[in-house]
């Protein structure tokens, strides 16, 4: 069984199959999303809040990073792994783009990176694709924006934000990026972004008419409950389980009922 590859993530697109991407941020969860059978695992910068336990995704490092891409790289055997280039890994100049982009492919075993923006980060895309660094874009809601935007809100609500985020996909197409990440934008516009683009556009509140969509896993699994997104859904209440088997385990322990001689040596 061969890695998930970009031409694999085109032809899902031409032939009007759905692409699926989660996040995970180390070996088990990896391990259990790519044997699921999703198509992309993103290593996203969403560590900060959900692993890390921080209020908003800026403070996290490249370093960080690398070290969760590394984690996610050795168990994903089928998907295809995107590290998430994080706040100020970027922004500053071409080369820096270029060179912390490279860290991912090269020290973490990613396949791609993800970078949030539009236009501004067209002349980066262009300069990492030269360098062989496949790129997913990222634009609407971009959490690395949140204190611009006022908070986590829908993007795209008035005519001119809609016509700019139409352009802006554009642009981010022509400069080299293979796929795009719609997240919180109105669901008509979503639908004409995906219809008017040739790569895939994977969302996350963005609605149905997507080439594909992305959770966070946390998410998925009711790991996470400081705030739920109306675009979340849960799938399972992991937390409810794991504390279940945690307080079976003081009970049992209190009670002398654990370990019995079966988990004990002779
Ligand atoms: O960091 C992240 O997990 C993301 C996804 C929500 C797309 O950017």
């Amino acid at each position: 069984m061969g890695k998930v590859t970009i031409n694999e993530l085109w032809k899902k697109k031409a032939e009007g199959r759905k692409i699926t991407m989660l996040t995970a941020y180390d070996y088990p969860f990896a391990k259990i999303v790519d044997e699921a059978g999703v198509d992309i695992i993103l290593v996203g910068d969403s560590l900060a809040m959900v692993v890390q336990g921080l209020n908003n995704t800026l403070p996290v490092t490249m370093d960080e990073m690398i070290y969760h891409t590394k984690m996610v790289s050795r168990a994903a055997e089928r998907a295809m792994v995107v590290g998430d280039m994080p706040f100020m890994s970027y922004q500053s100049s071409v080369e820096e783009a270029v060179r912390n982009g490279g860290r991912f492919l090269k020290e973490a075993g990613a396949e791609a990176v993800k970078m949030e923006g539009g236009r501004e980060v067209v002349e980066k895309v262009e300069a990492m694709v030269k360098a062989d660094i496949p790129v997913m874009a990222h634009i609407g809601l971009t959490p690395q924006a949140i204190h611009r935007m006022g908070g986590f809100k829908v993007q795209g609500r008035t005519e001119e934000a809609q016509k700019r985020l139409i352009e802006d996909a554009k642009m981010l197409q022509d400069a080299g990026a293979f796929s795009i990440v719609l997240e919180a934008i109105p669901m008509s516009l979503a639908k004409r972004i995906t219809e008017e683009l040739s790569i895939p556009t994977i969302g996350i509140g963005a609605g149905p008419h997507c080439d594909g969509q992305v959770l966070v896993i946390h998410d998925l699994l009711g790991l996470f409950e400081r705030f739920i997104p109306k675009f979340v859904k849960r799938y399972a209440n992991l937390k409810e389980e794991a504390l279940g088997a945690i307080k079976s385990f003081i009970k049992e322990v209190e009670k002398g009922e654990f370990p019995k001689e079966e988990h004990s040596f002779l």
